[in-house]
């Protein structure tokens, strides 16, 4: 299914329960998990070295990540996710990580002012259903952002890279059945996702009239990553 990014429902009917097998059976591969372990324990590792900070996983899904921290000897960690199915399957998967993730969205965030010292979004903002909402959803991070301070991001940033991902899903599609789901959850996700990679300006200015200094933005293939610093002597508003 395609969707329309101004159709209002669209936020309901990209977190189809369609969508969440999908993302399920994707997530779920050895190959694939493996990857995407190995580059957010090593994004930890390079800008969130201390296993004492606390950190809040935005979008978190299924928990997989943060049962990955857990494991690296990260305690203080919150998730939130609005997906019921995910939700499920994370208290099925993770029984370390009860009472640590709460169900909601982005915006608002229902966390006390100051609550994180990191606060990470893993392909989430593009689910986000524009610049309204991106906006919104930065406004809770300064809000829950200890003063110093970071929210890390990675997006995918390549239209060209992740058509031919999904062009190469659809032909693998007519022979593997992964494939074929693959090619599915990517073609749901397509027109968000597109919108999003052109809005990358919008978000690097939004990011300035916060005060989140960008201490890292950088694009390797068809990744975005973003660490941006709260001022240390930022006060919130009351
Ligand atoms: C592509 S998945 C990534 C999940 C997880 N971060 C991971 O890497 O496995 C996008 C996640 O964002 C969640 N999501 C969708 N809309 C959201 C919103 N408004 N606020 C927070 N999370 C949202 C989805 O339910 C889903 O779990």
């Amino acid at each position: 299914m395609s969707v329309n990014p101004s159709d209002p429902n669209l936020e309901t009917r990209l977190n189809s329960n369609g969508w969440a097998e999908g993302y399920l059976a994707v997530t779920g591969n050895k190959g694939i998990s493996t990857i995407r372990r190995s580059y957010q324990l090593r994004v930890f590792d390079t800008f969130v070295k201390d296993r004492s900070l606390r950190i809040l996983d935005v979008g978190c899904g299924n928990g997989t990540f943060l049962h990955h921290l857990h494991q690296s000897g990260f305690h203080h960690i919150a998730g939130i996710e609005p997906h019921e199915t995910l939700l499920y399957d994370l208290a099925r998967r993770h029984p370390e990580l009860n009472g640590k993730v709460v169900p909601g969205t982005a915006s608002p965030l229902p966390f006390t002012d100051h609550s994180f010292d990191c606060i990470y979004f893993f392909n989430v903002l593009h689910h986000l259903t524009g610049p309204r909402e991106y906006d919104r959803a930065f406004d809770e991070v300064l809000r829950c952002l200890s003063p110093g301070g970071q929210v890390i991001f990675v997006e995918p940033c390549r239209k060209w890279i992740y058509a031919s991902k999904r062009w190469m899903a659809g032909r693998l599609g007519r022979f593997f059945p992964f494939f074929r789901q693959m090619h599915a959850f990517m073609m749901e996700e397509r027109d968000l996702m597109n919108q999003f990679m052109d809005h990358q300006s919008y978000i690097r200015n939004a990011l300035r009239q916060r005060e989140l200094e960008r201490v890292h933005d950088q694009q390797f293939l068809h990744q975005w990553t973003v660490v941006a610093r709260k001022r240390p002597g930022h006060a919130n508003r009351d």
